[in-house]
């Protein structure tokens, strides 16, 4: 689990990330004028993304949280995804904005997109801090990206390694002899 600090490549920094993110909350706050915003955020990765992020937009929004579970402790996607807890409410009406840390096969996100489409929003997109395109196994395009990374092992800033490292505020690389 101690992965040696010392050797830690840095994807994203703390200042990329803040920039990144108000350029972001800028772009939603103009799309989302006038629609009845609905930020539902993915746990737990992308907890802190979510947090920040929405504090970059100036427009009315809604916050709710869906758990889900793709990786378990695996560095590799199961390739099945869980919903470990839902939200209760109807969409109809809002605006849903799916938010999550990151998307790798994008399973995840196209299994949370077909179930909430289920609870009849007016519209759904997805956002997200990072883009994992070489790693797909499902077509999707999210609609926002924070960033778009080569196929690494990424950690911090919501994302675990082994459940740890979410609260590191910037976003690096481990390696195969972090391992
Ligand atoms: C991670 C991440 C995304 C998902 C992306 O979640 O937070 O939700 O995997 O991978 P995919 O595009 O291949 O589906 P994980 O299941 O590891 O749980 P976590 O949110 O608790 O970190």
């Amino acid at each position: 689990m101690d992965i040696d600090k010392k050797a830690w490549e840095i994807l994203c920094s703390e200042g990329d990330i803040k920039k990144r993110l108000k350029e972001l909350g800028q772009q939603l706050s103009v799309d989302y004028k006038d629609k009845k915003l609905y930020v539902i955020s993915l746990l737990k990765g992308s907890f802190i993304f979510a947090a920040d992020l929405v504090r970059e937009i100036s427009v009315p929004v809604k916050i709710n949280f869906i758990t889900t579970s793709s990786y378990g402790h695996d560095l590799e996607s199961s390739g099945s995804v869980e919903i470990v807890s839902d939200i209760t409410e109807d969409l109809t009406s809002y605006d849903v904005l799916v938010v999550d840390d990151i998307t790798d096969s994008a399973l995840t996100m196209k299994h949370v997109m077909e179930h909430l489409n289920k609870k009849n929003p007016a519209s759904i997109k997805s956002c997200v801090l990072l883009d994992k395109p070489e790693r797909r196994k499902v077509e999707l395009v999210p609609d926002y990206v924070g960033f778009t990374i080569p196929d690494k092992f990424v950690v911090g800033y919501g994302l675990n390694y082994g459940d740890y490292y979410r609260n590191i505020p910037y976003v690096f690389i481990v390696t195969e002899e972090d391992r």
